[in-house]
Formats: C-alpha cells, structure tokens, sequence
C-alpha cells in the first residue's frame, strides 16, 4: 500500500521511515519532504507546499495512496482533513474543529474548564490596557500566551512585571487579538501522546521534552531541542491517571461537541509537586521531536494503528508492542536559533546506515534540502539524532556519537544537556 506524509520536519522522517517498516506498506510520498526523506529508501518526495490542498488530494488519488498523514498543526488548523475526507481519502489527523484544541488555546482552556480538567488558571484579554492592568495585580512568574499559533514560541514566562508588559506589549504589536495571562505551575513536564479514533484512546510512551535552547534550562522557547522516553518517573499508576482525568475526558468533551477527533491528542503536563497531572496545553499532533523518541521503540505497526484511528477502529487493535529499551533524542539545530539563523549551509558527515558503530542510532533529517546530491541547512532545527539503549546513559552516548562526524559551515553545538 502507499501512504502519503504532509511535513518536512524530523518528525515527519521519522514517521515515513516508520511506516516504511510495514510490510504493508510498499511506498510513502513525502509533501514536501527535506533530505531525509528524499534518501529514504521507498520514500519519494513531491515538490508541494502543505497548504496545497487540492494538489495533495490529486496525488492522494491519482497514486491510489491507503491513508494520507498530516505531521504539522497548521495545515490540520486550515482543515486538511475535512478536504480530504470531503473527497473519501482515508487520512489521519483531526478535522479543523478538533485542531482548534491547539490552534486556540483560548478554545481549549474552556472545553478543559467544561470537562473539569485540571490545568492551569487563565485570564483571557483582547486589549492591551486591560491586560496590563491585570498583570500590575499577579504574583511572579507569569505566563503570557499568544492565543494562537506560534511554532513552540508564543509563551512567555516573565520574571517581572516589566517583562510581563513588554511582551503582552510586543504580542499586541504583532496583532495578536487574544491573549492569556496564566499563573506559573511548577513541577515537572511531560508529554503524553495518545492515538484515538474518536472514542478509544490509545496513549504512547510518555516522553520528556526540552523546550528551551540554552544549558540548565535557560533562555527561549523553542520548538523543542530534544527528548527521552520513556520518562521513567512517571508511574503506571500516574499514566493510568493522566487517561482517566485527562486523555478520555477530552475526547469525550470534544465528542459531546460533535466532534469526532482522530489523530493525535499530544498533552502537555506538568506533574505538580503535590503529585497531580495538569494540563499546560493541548497539541493537535505528533510531537516533534517527542517523535524522533518515541516510534523507534514501537513494535507495532505504525501503519495499522494510524489506519485504525482514520477508519475508527482502534479498538480491535491489539495492546501496542514496546521494544524494552530507551531512547534520546538530540536536537543539532542552527547557530542563532530559535532567532536569526543561517541556512544554505553544507551538511556532510551524516552517518550511513551500515556504520556499525552507529548501530541503534537513527539520524533523522528535519531543517534540510537536497539538491542535486548536495545536502544543506534549510531550518532552524536541522537534525534529530536519536540513540537507543538499555540504559539511558547508553541510549545518550549512541545520540552523540551518531552526531559527532557531522558538520556544517557556522556550525552551531548541539543541545549537550541530558536528561535526569
Ligand atoms: P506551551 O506551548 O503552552 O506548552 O508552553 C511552552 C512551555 O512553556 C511549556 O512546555 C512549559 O515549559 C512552559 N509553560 C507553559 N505554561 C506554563 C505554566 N502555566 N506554568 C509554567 N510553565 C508553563
Ligand atoms: N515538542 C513540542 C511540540 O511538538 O510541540
């Protein structure tokens, strides 16, 4: 069968690399695809944007592809998959009405607020003054969120009040209508991603993410610089509970709100210090590089599971297969990322997968072009190279080995930070 993956990110690599590894599956199309991709052996990249809906659905057709797989929120925000699905193409994501639980997170934080589903507490502005009045009378830290969407990039934790009006000053500037102004939770994150066909639900491992680009911790919000999973602290007993209060209460809201949500329900938690799992934001889709973490250690077939969402049927699948090990990924991203970066730079080094000191390493390809046999920079995020272990000193040490030959012109370093 041919599957057809929207997105050029890691993520989507990852994905197609998975699929590929179905004996059901004899060939995945990549639209647009990056390097990885273009290499992949049974992977073809098709030279469209992700919002060329028409253009997807011909090739969807014209191939005659079992299931079309949408990576990034934005086309799945414009209704992907109401277009596809108009026109009987099989294709797994939510449709534009269940992507709102990402696409605003003013949205989602009323249908938490419905179900009673804990997460943080939020005010909701579409002025600045009023904003701004609101923060002068908030205990620090506060987090501002855009409503919208904003690539991993739109909370901001502000210190002070001062940098708390800045941004709601600089988010309003940009013409952002909406914002929330949310109280700071601490604790420690998680990322629990769950398949569903609109009814059953279907968690992966959980996966810890590294948001920020600097060591310890510091500086901005990115898209992500890497992942572990699974996250050994979080218990059996804690992911039974983040399924019962969190995951299949959100389906079932949504559901009462006629929407029939098939894809991914990434949540985004925080385990307080008192032991509860809250909601810091929903996510519409794979996450990336949670990703690049978690299908290297399925066993089952990614195909099967993802055709059994779209046709809604998870149920008769049965329980999800784990390879008993661990993995993390690296994040090699662009020297000034997540700001200005250099792109166009050569890529060489990347390890073939015959080395065999690279054995249980996968390089997974996301800012990157081919062009005429030469592979260069096209992102922020360049690379996620993810090791797989017994042990997660042994999985970290096969992720940086897989990343030490490779280079490019202004290289930046690597995210060296690791998991705890
Ligand atoms: P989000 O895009 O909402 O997940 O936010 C990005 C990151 O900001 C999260 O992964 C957290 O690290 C942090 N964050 C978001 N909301 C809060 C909150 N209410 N309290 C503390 N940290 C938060
Ligand atoms: N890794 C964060 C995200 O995918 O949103």
């Amino acid at each position: 069968m041919k599957v057809l993956v929207v997105g050029n990110g890691g993520r989507e690599h990852a994905i197609a690399w998975k699929l590929l590894q179905s004996p059901k599956v004899e060939k995945v199309f990549c639209i647009p695809g990056n390097g990885g991709t273009a290499t992949l052996p049974g992977c073809q990249n098709m030279s469209l944007q992700v919002d060329d809906f028409e253009g997807i659905a011909r090739i969807a057709s014209v191939q005659g592809v079992a299931l079309v797989v949408v990576g990034p929120e934005d086309p799945l925000a414009a209704g992907i998959v109401d277009y596809l699905e108009y026109r009987h193409i099989p294709v797994f994501g939510p449709n534009k009405e269940g992507a709102k639980i990402e696409a605003s997170k003013s949205w989602a934080k009323h249908l938490m607020r419905q179900a009673g589903i804990a997460t943080a507490k939020a005010e909701e502005f579409t002025t600045l003054a009023a904003a701004v009045q609101y923060v002068e009378t908030q205990s620090l830290p506060i987090v501002i969120k855009a409503d919208g969407l904003a690539a991993g990039k739109g909370v901001k934790i502000a210190q002070t009040t001062e940098e708390a009006i800045a941004s709601l000053e600089a988010l309003f500037h940009l013409g952002t209508s909406k914002v929330l102004i949310e109280e700071f939770i601490t604790g420690q994150e998680v990322s629990v991603l769950a398949l569903t066909d609109g009814s059953t639900v279907v968690p992966l491992l959980p996966a810890c993410d590294h948001k920020r680009i600097g060591e310890g911790d510091t500086g901005e919000n990115t898209g992500g610089m890497g992942v572990y999973a699974p996250a050994p602290w979080v218990t059996e007993a804690m992911m039974q509970r983040i399924e019962s209060e969190i995951l299949r209460p959100t389906v079932a809201a949504l559901q009462a709100q006629g929407i029939t949500y098939r894809g991914v329900l990434y949540a985004g938690l925080m385990i307080t210090e008192a032991g509860d799992p809250l909601v810091l934001e929903f996510n519409c889709r794979f996450g990336d590089p949670e990703t690049q973490a978690i299908l290297p250690l399925l066993e089952t077939s990614l195909f099967g599971l993802l055709l059994a969402c779209a046709q809604g049927n998870l149920a008769k699948v049965p329980p999800l297969e784990w390879k008993s090990a661990v993995s993390v990924c690296v994040v090699a991203a662009a020297a000034g990322y997540p700001d200005k970066f250099s792109r166009g730079d050569e890529i060489t080094g990347i390890p073939t997968p015959e080395a065999p000191e690279i054995s249980e390493v996968e390089v997974f390809q996301a800012g990157t072009l081919l062009t005429q046999k030469r592979l260069t920079t096209s992102g922020g995020r360049v690379l996620s190279v993810t090791g797989i272990g017994a042990n997660f000193s042994r999985a970290i040490a096969k992720a940086y080995a897989g990343i030490a030959g490779i280079n490019w012109h202004k290289q930046s370093q690597p995210c060296q930070r690791q998991p705890t």
